[in-house]
């Protein structure tokens, strides 16, 4: 029954990727793990991405580890079925929400070779992680990557592994989030009727703030993207140094060209020569859109955005802070304002 759900709700979505058009929608006030937590449905869409699982039964393959340890194999566990396939002879899959753990463990009553347990990951011990593995694992495969590198918990979740199991190859070895500034994205009634009856919202009047959004048109990229954060998951002191990072970027437009937002997505580095890249590879993942006010950038054609991260805990925090040049003067109190989305302080 919940396969069934899961399988009508993924078609769902392709289908509506395959469409084409800007699907929008705004994002309300919430913390990174209230957005990231995800619903058994959406997770057995992740198990239809032909590119994500690809990428993942690559650089699985490449370790032909025996003893793995897998952080958040959701309710669908197709991380743990590529580990078995590679040669996995022992997995300990770690999986945070008791519903997802329940229908994880059903599904896989019959693997000898694989012990669920339910937790998150830095609330259980050492010893009981390691005691379904008979020894430290030789892998860790974790696919806590959101539209962002950091905002499933994945650099504070991997750190404290790496601490206290000791050094261990990880799938995916590293990941980073990136941005480009875009011009205004302005809907026909048609395209805003289309997301009407996708996910009842009428996106025709953009407001500043965060939108999660998918098919961005490419016309409207206005840079080369740059980067504002990144993480090794395979060496502890480097993404120790990782956890607070704080980066202005410089884009360099026309003089005067209209901005409407920043859009930010993510690479991720799965093993030497498989990456997914998320604004590139038609995946599951879809973007965050920035939305500015409406404003041109100044004479210098400089768009100068301010980002900071805090990803010390799962909860991670972000700021994200652009100067608006030249304001629509319809849009009272913008004058000298700068654009600021903030939850850390
Ligand atoms: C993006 S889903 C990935 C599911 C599955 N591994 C896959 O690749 O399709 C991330 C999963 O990790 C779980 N999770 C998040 N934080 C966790 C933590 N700290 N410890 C254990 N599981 C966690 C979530 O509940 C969710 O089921």
């Amino acid at each position: 029954m919940a396969e069934a759900r899961g399988l009508a709700s993924a078609k769902r979505f392709w289908k509506a990727v395959s469409k084409g058009y800007p699907i929008i929608q705004r994002i309300p006030e919430q913390t990174s793990q209230e957005r990231t937590a995800y619903s058994s449905d959406f997770l057995y869409t992740l198990t239809t991405d032909r590119l994500r699982m690809d990428a993942f039964r690559r650089a699985v393959a490449r370790f032909r580890a025996h003893r793995v340890l897998e952080i958040g194999c959701g309710p669908w566990t197709p991380l743990v079925d590529l580990c078995l396939q590679s040669g996995a002879s022992k997995v300990v899959a770690v999986e945070a929400c008791a519903t997802h753990a329940e229908l994880a463990r059903r599904r896989l009553k019959d693997a000898e070779a694989v012990q669920v347990i339910n937790g998150r990951a830095a609330d259980l011990p050492s010893e009981v992680l390691l005691a379904g593995l008979g020894g430290p694992p030789q892998l860790i495969v974790s696919e806590l990557l959101g539209y962002t590198a950091s905002e499933e918990g994945a650099p504070a979740i991997l750190l404290d592994l790496q601490r206290r199991l000791g050094p261990t190859q990880v799938v995916p070895r590293a990941a980073s989030s990136w941005m480009l500034p875009v011009r205004p994205l302005e809907l026909s009634s048609w395209h805003c009727l289309k997301n009407w009856l996708l996910h009842g919202g009428w996106p025709s009047r953009l407001q500043p703030g965060l939108y999660d959004c998918r098919n961005f048109p490419e016309s409207l990229e206005l840079a080369a993207p740059q980067k504002w954060e990144e993480f090794d998951f395979t060496c502890a002191e480097t993404l120790e140094a990782q956890l607070q990072q704080e980066c202005h970027l410089s884009f360099t437009l026309p003089a005067g060209t209209e901005v409407g937002g920043v859009l930010l997505f993510m690479r991720a580095d799965l093993c030497p020569g498989v990456d997914l890249d998320t604004r590139r590879d038609e995946t599951s993942w879809n973007h965050y859109l920035l939305q500015l006010p409406p404003q041109r950038v100044g004479e210098s054609g400089t768009l100068v955005v301010s980002v900071a991260v805090d990803a010390r805990s799962e909860d991670v925090r972000y700021r994200f802070e652009v100067p608006v040049f030249d304001p629509d003067p319809a849009v009272p109190g913008l004058a000298n304002k700068n654009m600021r989305m903030s939850n850390l302080e």
